[in-house]
């Protein structure tokens, strides 16, 4: 096998450093973020199979915006605006639900079908030339991609595939799609949602945040093998007596099918911009979406997903891939929580990275570059 020790990398410029302070603290940053990244981007809402049936939907908040993405009759998935078409009201308040074949906007009355069209407007046939057709919620881009569900706000968004650039073909042997969620853990962050991707693309803080995770993985055995204009990350080794990462460091379940021999040492750590982390492990796939609220306060949506078969076992047990990681989940929130009280601070000067930082100085030229408008970027650094 491949020694990979991240201590090898030399390929940041001596003078990268990280984000000055108002970048995690301004609200007209975070509100010109949210436009240019999050409204302009695929944005991944969660899992496929948290909406299994028709009339199944999750709502989604991002910025001004909240969108409905249902399940529809035909079993496709498909994202509105929450809002209706008579004055605006928000048609759905809970974050999930179920419907009877159609939306009822609770001011008056008119209803919407799971394909977004008005079925139904109380005295509106009084009303001279009205026509129902014109006047469907307002549809916003949706897809999936291995599961995932992402839906784009952009009227002018190119397809999903062009933003996951070869992701997909990087994930294509783990069969993310097949897999079912059987942990979820959400948290509120006291930290702004770029120390939260900045943290999770280093280990250099391992050692000491995390003694147990850096027992399993050691922080300097691993290496940096993609990076996209949209996407970066890379692997981690399992040591020699570990299987994979839970509390005791050993697998209880088989190995996800048709992976390699290098997989099953390995645990992949990707950055999809703007909000998905996806964490993929010998024998489970682990994922956060993040989602921003305000400069220093971030939501984080943590789940855990195996083989559906497995998950049928009568010993199935993901816990100790959930206790494992929520405990680290942990350790990582309350870093990114005081790094946000000393980037807030007037004494914060931004210092210099070490190589072993490479993927955060992606992460912020791709920030940069979408707050400056160029949206087409290659990442600085070879992969
Ligand atoms: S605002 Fe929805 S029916 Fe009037
Ligand atoms: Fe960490």
């Amino acid at each position: 096998m491949t020694k990979y020790n991240y201590a090898d990398s030399r390929r940041l410029p001596a003078d990268a450093s990280p984000l000055a302070g108002h970048y995690y603290t301004d609200p007209a940053i975070l509100q010109e973020e949210v436009e240019k990244i999050f409204q302009s981007m695929w944005t991944c809402a969660g899992r496929e199979d948290e909406i299994p049936e028709p009339g199944d939907y999750i709502t989604r908040q991002i910025g001004n915006a909240n969108v409905i993405i249902v399940r529809g009759e035909d079993r496709k998935v498909r994202a509105f605006y929450n809002n209706c078409r008579h004055r605006g009201t928000r048609i759905c308040s809970e974050p999930s639900g179920r419907v009877k074949g159609s939306f009822q906007c609770p001011y008056h009355a008119w209803t919407y079908g799971l394909d977004g069209q008005l079925i139904g407007a109380p005295h509106m046939a009084e009303v001279e030339n009205f026509d129902k057709s014109k006047f469907p919620l307002a549809g916003v881009g949706c897809d999936v991609w291995a599961g995932h569900i992402f839906f784009n706000l952009d009227p002018n968004r190119k397809p999903l595939w062009e933003q996951l650039e070869k992701m997909p073909k990087i994930m294509e042997r783990f069969n993310l799609g097949d897999l079912r969620r059987a942990g979820r853990h959400a948290y509120d962050i006291k930290a702004n949602w770029k120390l939260i991707v900045e943290n999770y693309s280093e280990c250099y803080h391992c050692p000491l945040i995390h003694p147990q995770l850096n027992r399993v993985t050691n922080y300097l055995n691993g290496g940096n093998d993609a990076m996209g204009a949209n996407f970066n990350g890379g692997f981690q080794i399992i040591g020699d007596q570990f299987s994979t990462l839970t509390v005791k460091g050993k697998k209880t379940r088989p190995y996800f099918k048709g992976i390699t021999k290098d997989d099953q040492k390995r645990v992949y750590y990707y950055v999809i911009y703007p909000n998905l982390l996806l964490s993929v492990h010998p024998d489970y796939l682990m994922t956060h979406t993040l989602w921003p609220k305000e400069p220093g306060v971030t939501y984080v949506v943590c789940e855990w997903h195996f083989d559906p078969e497995v998950m049928k076992r009568s010993d199935f047990d993901p816990s100790d891939a959930v206790g494992f990681w929520d405990m680290t989940n942990k350790q990582d929130w309350h870093v990114c929580e005081i790094s946000q009280l000393g980037v807030a601070s007037k004494g914060y000067i931004p210092g210099p990275f070490t190589h072993q930082e490479e993927l955060l100085y992606e992460f912020d030229r791709f920030v940069l570059d979408r707050l400056a408008g160029r949206t087409n970027r290659k990442p600085a650094l070879a992969s």
